[in-house]
């Protein structure tokens, strides 16, 4: 097997649209479990719903979300990958009511204040992307105090263990990035919403992917935050054997979703 160099794999794996859209489609061809349709059960969208998403992507929930509130509704969508925004400007011209904007979501306060037509919202979520940001705390101030009397606030984020980042911990050198990312649900997401919500529901599930294809475990690997170029052929190596003996190498990539409503003001 031939497995390309990796020197091209240093950009941010985190804000890429090209990561994000490898990372997507990797997920879709190995995960058993549905993501998007946990997603819009939990996030429980109506007709007519202003929504806030920040850390937006290339418009994974924006476009499950769009035909549910339809055009008594509107999204308000932030992300620093201005590549990503351009996709959903694109994709999304004929939506009067989605507006997106290409920034740091720590600005989130300034953000509605000047740059979003719609200011407050009935949901403000943040998916797979708060973990990332400098001052999530900041920002979980932002969201909650943008929401109406009724409205919620959902983050979703991934949860330890993930067992291919262990993986790398164990056989490389340094510690991976966002080592701590798998403890951000527990240390400060479940805190935060206990101080400021009265009913709080959390929903963890536990998702295995399981690759047949070496190619898909390096690629799915390069395109991870804690992507590491020297743990890259000793990872591969053990991915191999798993795949020649087993007929797969699998991993735990699990789920967390924290869900705040009726506001503690
Ligand atoms: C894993 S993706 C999730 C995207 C989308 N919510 C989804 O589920 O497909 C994380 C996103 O967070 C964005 N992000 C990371 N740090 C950010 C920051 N400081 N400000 C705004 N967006 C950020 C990245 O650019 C990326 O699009």
């Amino acid at each position: 097997m031939s497995i390309m160099s990796s020197s091209k794999y240093t950009e941010d794996n985190v804000t890429s649209l090209k990561s994000l859209t490898n990372r997507l489609n990797l997920n879709a061809k190995y995960s058993k479990f549905d993501f998007h349709s946990w997603v819009k059960k939990n996030y429980d969208l109506k007709l007519g719903m202003n929504v806030l998403d920040v850390g937006c992507g290339n418009g994974a929930q924006i476009f499950d979300f769009i035909d549910i509130v339809g055009s008594q509704g509107s999204i308000s969508g932030v992300d620093i990958s201005d590549e990503s925004i351009e996709e959903i400007k694109q994709k999304s011209e004929n939506f009067k009511n989605i507006q997106v904007f290409a920034a740091d979501m720590n600005n989130l306060n300034t953000i509605i204040k000047n740059d979003f037509k719609v200011k407050t919202y009935d949901l403000a979520h943040a998916t797979y992307s708060l973990a990332y940001a400098s001052d999530p705390t900041g920002i979980l101030d932002a969201m909650r105090l943008a929401l109406n009397k009724a409205g919620r606030l959902i983050i979703t984020s991934p949860i330890d263990p993930n067992s291919l980042r262990e993986l790398a911990k164990k056989i490389g050198n340094p510690l991976p990035k966002y080592d701590s990312i798998g403890r951000f649900p527990k240390e400060v997401l479940e805190p935060y919403f206990r101080s400021y919500f009265y009913n709080v529901k959390i929903e963890v599930v536990k998702n295995v992917l399981s690759i047949t294809e070496v190619n898909d475990v390096i690629n799915f690997y390069r395109n991870t935050g804690y992507y590491c170029s020297k743990t890259e052929m000793d990872l591969i190596k053990y991915a191999q054997l798993e795949i020649e003996s087993k007929g797969f190498f699998s991993f735990e990539k699990n789920n967390f979703m924290i869900i705040g409503e009726n506001q503690i003001f």
